[in-house]
C-alpha cells in the first residue's frame, strides 16, 4: 500500500495544509483553541452523522471530536490540536473550502452548500456523512504518516 510522510513542523496554529494522497486532497489542520472548544461543545444529538468515520479507531465509535482528532505522538494527551481528513465532500465529491468557511466555522462545500463544523462533521446541507478521517498517525513529533 502506498504511504506519504508529511512534515507538519511549519504549519501555524489556525491554518491548514492540503496534500494530495492517492489522487485526492487531504486536509491537515492545526486547530486553534477556539476551534477545538467549539467542536467539543457540540452535543451528539445535534449531529447529522453520529459516526466518527475514523479508521484509526477500532469499531464504529461516536462522532465525538475526541474520536476524530489525530492522536499525538507518544503518550501525550489528545488535545485535539491536529485534525486530518479527506478533503472530499461526502455529497458528490467536491473539495470543500476551509479556514472557517460555512455557518459552523469549519468547511463549506460550494457545490451544493454543505456546511461542516470545526471537527469536519456535516451540520447542514445535502452531504450525508462527516468528512472521513484517513489512516494516519504521528511517527515523530512533527511527522504525520498517511496510509
Ligand atoms: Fe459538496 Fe454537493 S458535492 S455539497
Amino acid at each position: 500500500a502506498s504511504t506519504l510522510r508529511v512534515d507538519i513542523a511549519d504549519v501555524p496554529v489556525g491554518s491548514q495544509l492540503t496534500v494530495l494522497f492517492l489522487g485526492k486532497p487531504i486536509f491537515i489542520r492545526h486547530r486553534a483553541e477556539d476551534e477545538i472548544e467549539a467542536a467539543r461543545a457540540v452535543p451528539l444529538d445535534d449531529l447529522v452523522d453520529p459516526i466518527a468515520r475514523n479508521p484509526n479507531i477500532e469499531g464504529e465509535v461516536e462522532a465525538l471530536d475526541e474520536n476524530r482528532a489525530l492522536a499525538p505522538f507518544g503518550d501525550s494527551e489528545n488535545t485535539g490540536e491536529w485534525l486530518v481528513m479527506w478533503g472530499v465532500c461526502t455529497h458528490l465529491g467536491c473539495v470543500p473550502l476551509g479556514d472557517g468557511a460555512g455557518d459552523f466555522g469549519g468547511w463549506f462545500c460550494p457545490c451544493h452548500g454543505s456546511h461542516y463544523d470545526t471537527s469536519g462533521r456535516i451540520r447542514r446541507g445535502p452531504a450525508p456523512e462527516n468528512l472521513p478521517v484517513p489512516v494516519a498517525s504521528f511517527v515523530d513529533e512533527t511527522t504525520i504518516l498517511l496510509g
